[in-house]
């Protein structure tokens, strides 16, 4: 089993990349499935302006880069999708990423780790609808990221509680996927 953590900010010196990062070596000390890092500035996948529904391409894309990004996600069985909060929802780049696509993402399980001044959670309420479109399992347990709290100059130093909540989070998302 295959679990891709999506890293959801393309920001220059974005303080997603180092809770994706935590994530990661979470995961692989968790165990009970093959963990990878799907950082969606790698791609730096153009603004969808196709004239064909993405759920009508049949994961075949004229695009290159779409293709690549298609793949990554077509790869994985279940995703954590960690998220930042822009406006009280969802970040924008990621939202077009995850528009690209259709069937890549149908049916898996899906969990979010949000972080934010309010630990992203509206966010990842928008989230749960826009992947609910896709028949995802989404997954109740959520990390709730405080930036203020946990977010200084040392990066990311989370609260004694995320360990848990992140192996609480996984056992959930692989039951799910299984
Ligand atoms: C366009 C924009 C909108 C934002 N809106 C929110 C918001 O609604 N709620 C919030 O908690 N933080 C908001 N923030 C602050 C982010 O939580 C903070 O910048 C965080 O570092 C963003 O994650 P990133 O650095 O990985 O992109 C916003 C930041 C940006 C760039």
């Amino acid at each position: 089993m295959k679990i891709g953590i999506v890293l959801g900010s393309v920001r220059e010196g974005r303080a997603g990349e180092s809770v994706a990062r935590w994530v990661l070596d979470g995961a692989r000390a968790h165990g009970g499935a093959d963990f990878e890092l799907i950082d969606l500035k790698f791609f730096n996948l153009p603004v969808l302006d196709g004239a064909y529904l993405p759920i009508m391409a049949n994961k075949r894309y004229a695009n290159a880069i779409v293709q690549a990004w298609s793949n990554a996600i077509d790869g994985c069985d279940a995703f954590v999708i960690v998220t930042p909060e822009y406006n009280h929802s969802v970040p924008g780049a990621l939202k077009n990423a995850v528009d690209h696509l259709g069937g890549e993402w149908n049916g898996k399980p899906v969990a979010f780790v949000g972080y934010g001044a309010d630990g992203a959670v509206r966010a990842v309420e928008h989230w749960r609808q826009i992947f609910g479109n896709f028949d995802a399992k989404v997954i109740r347990a959520q990390l709730s990221i405080n930036i203020f709290a946990e977010m200084g100059e040392n990066g990311f130093t989370p609260n004694e509680r995320r360990a848990g909540e992140l192996d609480g989070l996984l056992d959930s998302l692989i039951a799910n996927a299984g």
